[in-house]
């Protein structure tokens, strides 16, 4: 039996630490799919169509994982892959409580799908998307943090502004 991961996220843009992730994934599952939401709340920098571009590129390298983008509920997008694991990344204490309500909750939604998690290395603890963008909007370096595609899209992102 093929077991199928779905790694769903807002990846406004994809790090360097969801990258380790997807790595470390890939080499468990026999199949990851980076689910993109589109979190039209969350008001993101990037379109659903630039972070799915920006995630593909940046996992290209990865022959078993595949990106998509996605609107509906987290646990139908899942079925309707075929996941049955659906997989998210904890840095701290502080990711806890959310991470353990949203898990409760797909498991309510949907009780054939296990949430599983995996731990950062240290070095990338404490990045976040938000961060990012705003250390790249005040010129800071981000490129230990992100891949070198990303980089290159924030920095034309924001000589737009
Ligand atoms: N490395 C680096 N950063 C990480 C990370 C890692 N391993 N894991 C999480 N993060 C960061 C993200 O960059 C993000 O930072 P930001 O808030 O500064 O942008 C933050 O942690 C959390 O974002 P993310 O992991 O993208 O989760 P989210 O809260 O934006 O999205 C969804 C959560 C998309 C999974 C959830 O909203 C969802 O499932 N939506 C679909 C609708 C649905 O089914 N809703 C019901 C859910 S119960």
């Amino acid at each position: 039996m093929q077991i199928i991961a779905i790694y769903p996220g807002t990846f406004d843009p994809i790090t360097n630490g969801h990258l380790d992730l997807v790595a470390r994934a890939s080499r468990l599952f026999h199949k990851v799919i980076i689910a993109v939401a589109d979190n039209a709340g969350k008001a993101p920098l990037f379109s659903l169509e630039e972070r799915v571009s920006l995630a593909r590129q940046a996992a290209s390298s990865h022959v078993n994982v595949e990106v998509i983008g996605f609107d509906n509920l987290l646990v139908n997008c899942a079925r309707q892959n075929g996941a049955t694991v659906i997989l998210r990344g904890l840095r701290a204490v502080s990711d806890f409580e959310y991470e353990f309500q949203m898990a409760g909750m797909n498991r309510n939604l949907a009780p054939e799908l296990e949430t599983m998690f995996l731990t950062p290395p240290e070095q990338y603890t404490f990045i976040s998307s938000s961060m990012i963008k705003a250390i790249a909007q005040l010129s800071g370096d981000i490129s230990s943090f992100v891949p070198d595609v990303v980089h290159q899209q924030l920095i034309k992102k924001f000589k737009q502004d």
